[in-house]
């Protein structure tokens, strides 16, 4: 199997990536679907290959990524990370897309990230973590407000997109906000 169902949730688990030529083909092309790769900082680059999914494949020791895969069939359809893992401080940041776009708004994306917080919070024992999104990125923000986040942060101007810019906000959310939105569940 290509896949192992490290973290699981309902209606699918996250699992290390695996660099196979049927996987690298899906990540290529979200990687140059405009709705995906411009919010990721891809959409100006050219990936082409698996060469160039480095990034993807061979993430720093700070950083852990998983693929989003559908119990049934297993069915690769997104990736999430935690990244910039900082034990000293106990924080972290987030990332996800959803890559199919069949599978967007449907409640996978705010499950993925309730998920990675509750391994970020209760096997990584982080006290903060936290994503950046574009300030355009309604989707994101909504599905982020859903799992718990709140803004706490913004840089004006920050990303140059389609010849405007647009601000990029920080959000986060703290363990003990976890806890409370878990028991509140
Ligand atoms: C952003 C993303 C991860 C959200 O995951 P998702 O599975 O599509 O989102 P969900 O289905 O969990 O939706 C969560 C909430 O956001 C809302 N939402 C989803 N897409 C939306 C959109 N385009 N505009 C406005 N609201 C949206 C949903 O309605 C839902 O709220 P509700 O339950 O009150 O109706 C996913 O859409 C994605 O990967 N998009 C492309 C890449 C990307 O933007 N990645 C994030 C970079 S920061």
């Amino acid at each position: 199997m290509r896949y192992f169902p490290k973290i699981a949730g309902e209606r699918f688990y996250l699992s290390p990536v695996s660099a196979n030529d049927e996987d690298a083909e899906k990540y290529i092309g979200w990687m140059n679907d405009k709705t995906v790769a411009a919010m990721f900082a891809q959409y100006n680059r050219v990936v082409a290959s698996a060469d160039d999914l480095e990034w993807l494949y061979k993430p720093p020791g700070d950083m852990q990524r998983y693929a989003v895969v559908l119990r049934e069939g297993d069915v690769l359809i997104g990736s999430i990370s935690i990244h910039n893992i900082d034990h000293l401080n106990r924080n972290a940041f987030i990332g996800i897309f959803i890559g199919e776009e069949e599978y967007r708004g449907k409640g996978y994306g705010t499950e993925a990230v309730r998920l990675i917080l509750n391994y970020g919070f209760k096997t990584l024992n982080l006290h903060h973590i936290m994503l950046t999104v574009h300030a355009d990125n309604y989707g994101g923000i909504a599905c982020y407000k859903k799992a718990g986040f709140r803004e706490v942060g913004r840089l004006s101007e920050w990303v140059f997109k389609d010849g405007v810019y647009v601000d990029k906000l920080y959000m986060g959310i703290l363990a003990r906000e976890f806890e409370e939105m878990e028991t509140a569940y």
